[in-house]
């Protein structure tokens, strides 16, 4: 038999979340954008169709400068991937590798162990706090000689906490400058609390702080591929480095440019669905459910051992959510239509009566 690394008979595969099909069902379980992809984008998108024989711009030139920009950060300092993700994989590759160790909270974005067990690094996972947010008091604790990175996911996947100011600003002070931290910000733009960390600001002040950012989320170009980070130049030059050749397609960038002069129009979509997600917490606190607040795009039921029924109410009418099976179950928010199904199934699921 063909010899593979030992890794590959254990490493978990990531699992996209089900999909619909012609069910009728609602899909709500990958933190999707529920808004159609805006005209003017569409249009961007088609006016570079005629050069897909052509390779993109490797620098993802045009994108960086306006990034670079509006972050007041050097060129130098912004590195694109194929989505968050592959900028993410990028740097877990260039900071740690056999023998050293990588923090993070769990449960978290379930990428995070599997990158860094494909990058032959061992993942350090601190649980979550009775109140479902970052331990970073214990994440501090774990950090050892072999730590080579820390992942703070802001605000968190799937839990929706987000992290102080004041929190990060006494966390960094524990942590060696020769340690790199990413605050992976997937879900910024629907974080409204002022209280939150804002990764940029820290960028700006410490030597060993990186942000991912992502187009696939309050953009909506999750089907394009395209994410960023903005990190010390050093890291940046590695990320560039260890990427995937060309793994930005051009459609990608012309969208993202394209987004990015639509601004004003995707802000009114994200506040809708900050909105919605007010509405969804407040109906679900009415209908008997204990629910955290959150500043994502989704919202965290946790049902611990009733996870399996309570999904099966879910599926049975309509709802296909993200289920951790003894953890709980993460619902992303989506149009009214949407909601206001998965609002009746969590109701229905509370009935003695539900399966
Ligand atoms: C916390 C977090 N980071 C990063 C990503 C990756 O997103 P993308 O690769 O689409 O940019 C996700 C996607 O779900 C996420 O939840």
């Amino acid at each position: 038999m063909v010899q593979q690394r030992e890794a590959m008979s254990w490493l978990p595969a990531y699992k996209q979340g089900a999909a619909a099909g012609d069910s009728g069902a609602f899909k709500l379980s990958s933190n999707e954008n529920p808004f159609p992809p805006l005209a003017s984008v569409i249009d961007a998108i088609a006016s570079t169709l005629g050069d897909i024989q052509l390779y993109p711009s490797m620098a993802v030139a045009e994108v960086t400068d306006r990034i670079a920009a509006r972050f007041d950060v050097d060129a130098s300092n912004v590195a694109f991937g194929a989505g968050s993700v592959e900028v993410l994989s990028q740097i877990i590759h260039a900071s740690a590798g056999a023998g050293d160790e990588v923090i993070f909270a769990w449960r978290s974005f379930e990428a995070y162990p599997i990158l860094i067990q494909v990058a032959g690094a061992t993942p350090v996972p601190i649980a979550l706090t009775a109140d479902e947010r970052h331990d970073l008091d214990a994440m501090a604790s774990a950090i050892t000689a072999k730590t080579r990175l820390i992942l703070v996911c802001n605000p968190n996947n799937p839990t929706g906490a987000f992290v102080t100011t004041d929190e990060l600003h006494a966390f960094l002070a524990r942590v060696p400058a020769t340690v790199l931290v990413v605050i992976d910000e997937a879900y910024v733009h629907f974080n409204r609390d002022p209280s939150s960390a804002v990764g940029i600001d820290f960028f700006h002040r410490y030597p060993n702080v990186a942000v991912l950012h992502t187009f696939s989320k309050a953009y909506g170009l999750a089907g394009l591929r395209i994410g960023y980070a903005v990190a010390p130049t050093a890291v940046a030059t590695n990320l560039r480095r260890v990427a995937l050749p060309f793994g930005v397609t051009a459609l990608a960038q012309r969208a993202a440019l394209a987004s990015l002069d639509a601004e004003a129009e995707l802000t009114l979509r994200i506040d809708e669905i900050v909105i919605e997600r007010t509405r969804v917490l407040a109906a679900l606190r009415a209908s008997g459910w204990r629910v955290a607040d959150s500043q994502g795009n989704f919202v965290w039921l946790r049902t611990d051992v009733d996870t399996d029924r309570v999904n099966a109410v879910f599926i049975r009418d309509g709802i296909l959510a993200r289920a951790f099976p003894g953890e709980g179950l993460r619902v992303t928010i989506g149009t009214a239509e949407q909601n206001n199904r998965f609002l009746a199934a969590a109701a229905a699921a509370l009935e003695p009566t539900a399966v």
